[in-house]
């Protein structure tokens, strides 16, 4: 069972190198820098556009390719690195950075379907590394993280991934690495099909001939509002939804649709399909 420990101790200050600040590189890279700790933090990221909107926004050190920091002294020496880049270039990536680890200190892998065997294979041994699913939410602090260790993370380094994952949200320890594929089709992708139902919700507005503002309006303040209740109440989704369906009324007209129309076995297929897809990717990843 996955512990829902985030009691991490307070963070010392922590020299970090984040490779890869696309959409979760900066989603997380924000909610490491909203704690108290003042991390030393450089990003690498190849996209020159993005590494100006990162300096000017966060003024923190952004540099262009792994091997620019061959150059830096001992003292500037990272202890946690942070990998944020597509599984497809993950290869290419540890090729570049494997030169520069000295084994001791943490790596933390975002990318979906890469297993730690795939990264440790990549590393010297008895790199310590711990897998995390984050998600975009992390942008706003309101993310939630499935961590997933290595045998050679200690419980230290552990705790140190817990606490500083934290500044993204919710933090979750899993037992076993094998839940990751679940957990990326449910809270990793999950925000996007929060996003496809307030959109589906969106078009269907127009429809129903609300203009395009006003229907804007109806379905944030409804998808906010609509989540936050379930988060803060004691009652399941199932009883929130029965709480707002009276007999032959609207919403019963409505709900009476999705369950014609398999919203269940829907919502099953897509999941099952992007934990397929977080397996498949493991295999497109490491064909040998
Ligand atoms: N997005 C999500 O909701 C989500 C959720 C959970 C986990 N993840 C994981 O997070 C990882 C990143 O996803 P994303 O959506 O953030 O992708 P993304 O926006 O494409 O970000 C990846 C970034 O890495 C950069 N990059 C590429 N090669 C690099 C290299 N050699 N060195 C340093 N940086 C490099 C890319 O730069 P260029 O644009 O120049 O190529 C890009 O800015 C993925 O592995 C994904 O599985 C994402």
């Amino acid at each position: 069972m996955p512990s829902t420990d985030t009691s991490a101790a307070q963070q010392p200050a922590l020299n970090i190198v984040l490779i890869g600040a696309g959409r979760m590189g900066q989603a997380m890279l924000s909610g490491i820098r909203a704690q108290a700790a003042p991390h030393a933090i450089t990003a690498i990221e190849p996209h020159a556009p993005t590494r100006a909107v990162i300096s000017n926004e966060s003024g923190i050190r952004v540099l262009a390719s792994i091997e620019a920091l061959q150059d830096d002294a001992d003292e500037q020496a990272a202890e946690v690195i942070l990998l944020a880049v597509k599984p497809q270039m993950m290869s290419a990536v540890l090729s570049a950075l494997a030169p520069l680890l000295r084994g001791d200190e943490l790596l933390i892998s975002v990318a979906a379907g890469t297993s730690i065997a795939q990264l440790a294979a990549a590393c010297p041994p008895g790199q310590a590394i711990v897998r995390a699913m984050p998600n975009t939410p992390a942008l706003i602090g309101m993310g939630i993280t499935a961590l997933a260790a290595g045998a050679h993370a200690s419980d230290e380094q552990i705790q140190l991934a817990q606490g500083l994952l934290a500044g993204c949200g919710e933090v979750v320890l899993l037992q076993d690495e094998a839940q990751l594929a679940a957990v990326t089709a449910i809270s990793g992708s999950g925000p996007a099909y929060f996003f496809a139902l307030e959109h589906a919700l969106l078009e269907a507005a127009q429809q129903l001939g609300l203009p395009a503002e006003l229907a804007d309006r109806l379905v944030r303040a409804t998808g906010r509002g609509a989540c936050q209740l379930a988060w803060q109440s004691s009652e399941s989704p199932w009883q929130l939804q029965e709480n707002v369906r009276s007999p032959g009324g609207t919403t019963a007209a409505a709900l009476s649709v999705f369950e014609q129309r398999g919203f269940h076995a829907l919502i099953a297929a897509a999941t099952a399909a992007a934990a397929a897809r977080a397996e498949e990717l493991a295999v497109d990843n490491n064909p040998h």
